[in-house]
């Protein structure tokens, strides 16, 4: 028989919820309780019988964490007042493995299949959507570091909490007003107005209503492919500026939904609305920590060596990083990090195409203050670079482009720790300076 088992959370709120309510554990009242809603016909009383599946042993099962069969589970988690979706321990449950109602709009999200770590991200989204009803989240980070696949583990543990799920990609850039009306006839409902109206802004106004009837979890894939070209981060190509319009609204108008982004580079209207007490959040992601980086290089087939710290410190535990020169290091070393690192040498490879995509929308003064940090020998504070670049370039210029390689997550910041008089400096990873340099040596030596 199929059966469910309280989540650590889950078993929190059971524990709590008896306790508020006064009742003793061995009460019987429970069992009547849940035998009504399991047999609402039959006419139940305190010491029993009971409906099929209720009993002191499976109620105290239940109470305790233990596995039970799914409809008494559901019925008990009804008698203390919870949905038995926020109680389920289900992690591994399918998307389309879904009951009452709920709707799913997976659409071409790709399957994860391995998933390692991330439980510090993840606790803290599922904080910001389910304690704090944050309406909008971006996730944010450079190529390759995991944005997608933490977002599709983000929807795989919240699809309970929602009434509908939906999966959207932008990587082929929808104009605006079709992704809006997509979505809008993606939410199933009978009772708020459908037809599309004239306007892209009544357009978002009836998403906002929709999003208001039922609670939707949106999440949007790849926003950097809406981002102009040779510009500073965060700004819309010329005919997909309406997204602004459309993703202030979410932000700001008052819904039970949640939308999360992922994007390389932070949008500006989110500038505008986040703030850790307001319902709009970024989370900025890095690479895997060294434990789950780890399992990834063993997954991929590596030889276990002493080595690997340097190779996830090299490549900053970026996984699509690891995947690539793991297979180099299979190709050409045997497997051996050891052999590959003796050759002393940063390896772009394979992913100097990620990084094309990425240095595609960067404008010309970005790059050539990257390249100057690139080849600066130590790390630069902003006066070093602005005396690097030329003084007719302003210091307040100097900040804003710095801000931007900021938002795309480009530029490492150091702060020397115990030291508040000594100056902020910023640096690259080493696998872009390495890029950087091959790139674009030819233009600005
Ligand atoms: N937590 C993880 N555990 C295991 N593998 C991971 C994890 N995160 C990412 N990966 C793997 O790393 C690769 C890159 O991940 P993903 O596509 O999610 O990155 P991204 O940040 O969305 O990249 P892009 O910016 O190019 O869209 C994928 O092959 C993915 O399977
Ligand atoms: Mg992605």
């Amino acid at each position: 028989m199929d059966t469910f088992k309280a989540s650590k959370l889950g078993l929190s709120k059971i524990q709590q919820a008896r306790k508020d309510s006064g009742r003793k554990r061995d009460d019987s009242e429970w069992l009547v309780a849940a035998s009504k809603i399991l047999c609402p016909d039959s006419d139940w009383a305190p010491g029993g019988p009971y409906a099929e599946g209720c009993s002191e042993s499976t109620w105290r099962r239940f109470l305790t964490g233990y596995s039970v069969a799914i409809p008494a589970f559901k019925a008990f988690c009804q008698v203390l007042g919870f949905d038995w979706r926020e109680i389920a321990d289900r992690p591994d449950a399918d998307l389309e493995d879904l009951s009452d109602g709920q709707y799913i709009d997976w659409d071409s999200c790709p399957e994860v299949t391995v998933f390692y770590d991330r439980t510090l991200e993840l606790t803290q989204m599922s904080e910001w959507i389910c304690e704090e009803n944050c309406r909008l989240i971006a996730i944010l980070g450079m190529g390759g570091i995991g944005k997608t696949t933490l977002a599709i583990q983000l929807a795989k543990q919240l699809k309970y909490r929602f009434e509908i799920v939906i999966w959207r990609s932008l990587q082929y850039a929808p104009p605006p007003d079709k992704f809006l009306s997509n979505l809008i006839k993606s939410i199933p409902n009978s009772l708020v107005e459908k037809q599309l109206l004239n306007t892209l802004e009544s357009n978002i106004v009836r998403l906002i209503e929709l999003c208001n009837y039922h609670r939707c979890l949106v999440i949007i894939d790849g926003l950097e492919s809406l981002f102009s070209k040779n510009d500073l981060a965060g700004k819309y190509r010329p005919g997909y500026e309406d997204y602004a319009k459309l993703f202030y609204q979410i932000g700001a108008s008052i819904h039970k939904s949640c939308f999360v982004i992922t994007s390389h580079e932070k949008p500006r209207e989110i500038v505008k609305l986040e703030g850790h007490k307001r319902p709009v959040r970024c989370l900025k992601i890095s690479g895997l920590q060294k434990r789950a980086a780890r399992q990834l290089l063993q997954e991929q087939g590596l030889v276990e060596e002493p080595e690997w710290e340097l190779l996830i410190q090299r490549y900053r535990g970026n996984p699509l990083a690891l995947k690539i020169v793991s297979d180099t290091i299979l190709e050409l070393f045997n497997g051996k990090s050891s052999e590959f690192l003796q050759q002393n040498t940063i390896f772009v490879g394979q992913l100097s195409e990620f990084l094309d995509m990425q240095f595609e929308r960067i404008s010309e003064l970005e790059k050539k203050l990257l390249y100057r940090i690139a080849t600066a020998e130590s790390p630069v504070t902003i006066s070093q670079m602005r005396e690097k670049i030329s003084p007719a370039v302003s210091h307040s210029q100097i900040l804003e482009v710095l801000e931007s390689l900021a938002r795309r997550s480009l530029i490492e910041k150091i702060t020397e720790k115990n030291s508040d008089s000594a100056p902020v400096m910023f640096t690259l990873q080493p696998v872009v300076m390495k890029y950087i340099v091959n790139q674009f040596k030819h233009i600005f030596q």
